[in-house]
């Protein structure tokens, strides 16, 4: 795995594009994704941040990993406005800088489509959170419809390209399924722009609890 990411334009874009997606929705499903989250609290790919705002008091720590230099820095301000304690770190969710059965919650928010390897990453997520834990998500998702998948895979390269390694593709709650976790909570939805349909509508925000740990 490189040690070291660098995605310039995307770290100028991002901020902007999240302040649109937020002032079109993205803000109140930011706080679905978090409501009633409590304890520990790991975040994987935090970006600029964005979600800190939404931890509640009954949040005692956030530890949050970026591996992108730029938004890290965001997310170090962000972090200082927050109402609870948040530590960002340098890192990826390949390889959590976090104990073994630690957290109380992994967040994974608009993450699994970009992350390199989503399994890895599930793995450390299950292997972090204590076996009472959750794991929240709130993804964009491989459209069920035929037609519509087959222009977000006409589409993909370009936006991978333009989106700091995004992917329209993937199937991300059968990933979080297959990796063990129990899908507890789950609400579909098309993330509409002005009633319109982009290639990243398809949705998901959800709560799945971490596979049981296997005894020797
Ligand atoms: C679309 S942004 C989402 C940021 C934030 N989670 C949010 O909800 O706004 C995707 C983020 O994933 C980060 N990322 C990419 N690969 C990663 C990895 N392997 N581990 C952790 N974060 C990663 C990027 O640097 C970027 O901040």
């Amino acid at each position: 795995m490189a040690k070291t990411m660098s995605h310039p334009l995307f770290a100028r874009l991002y901020p902007r594009i999240n302040a649109f997606a937020e002032a079109h929705g993205s803000l109140e499903h930011r706080r679905e994704l978090l409501e009633g989250a409590r304890g520990r609290v790991v975040e994987i790919g935090a970006g600029t941040g964005a979600n800190f705002r939404h931890y509640g008091p009954g949040v005692v720590q956030v530890i949050a990993v970026e591996p992108e230099p730029r938004l890290r820095a965001l997310a170090e301000r962000a972090a200082e406005a927050a109402s609870v304690p948040v530590d960002v770190l340098p890192g990826w969710a390949e390889e959590l800088p976090v104990e073994d059965h630690s957290a109380d919650v992994v967040v994974a928010s608009l993450v699994l489509c970009t992350i390199a390897d989503v399994p890895a990453a599930l793995a450390e997520a299950a292997r972090v959170l204590k076996p009472t834990g959750e794991l929240r998500f709130y993804e964009h998702l491989r459209s069920n419809r035929p037609g519509f998948f087959r222009l977000q895979r006409l589409l993909n390269p370009l936006w991978r390209r333009l989106g700091g390694g995004c992917n329209l593709t993937r199937d991300t709650e059968r990933a979080i399924a297959r990796a063990g976790f129990t899908i507890e909570q789950v609400r579909h939805f098309d993330f509409l722009i002005n009633g319109r349909a982009g290639p990243a509508s398809p949705s998901v925000i959800g709560i799945a609890r971490p596979p049981r740990a296997r005894t020797p």
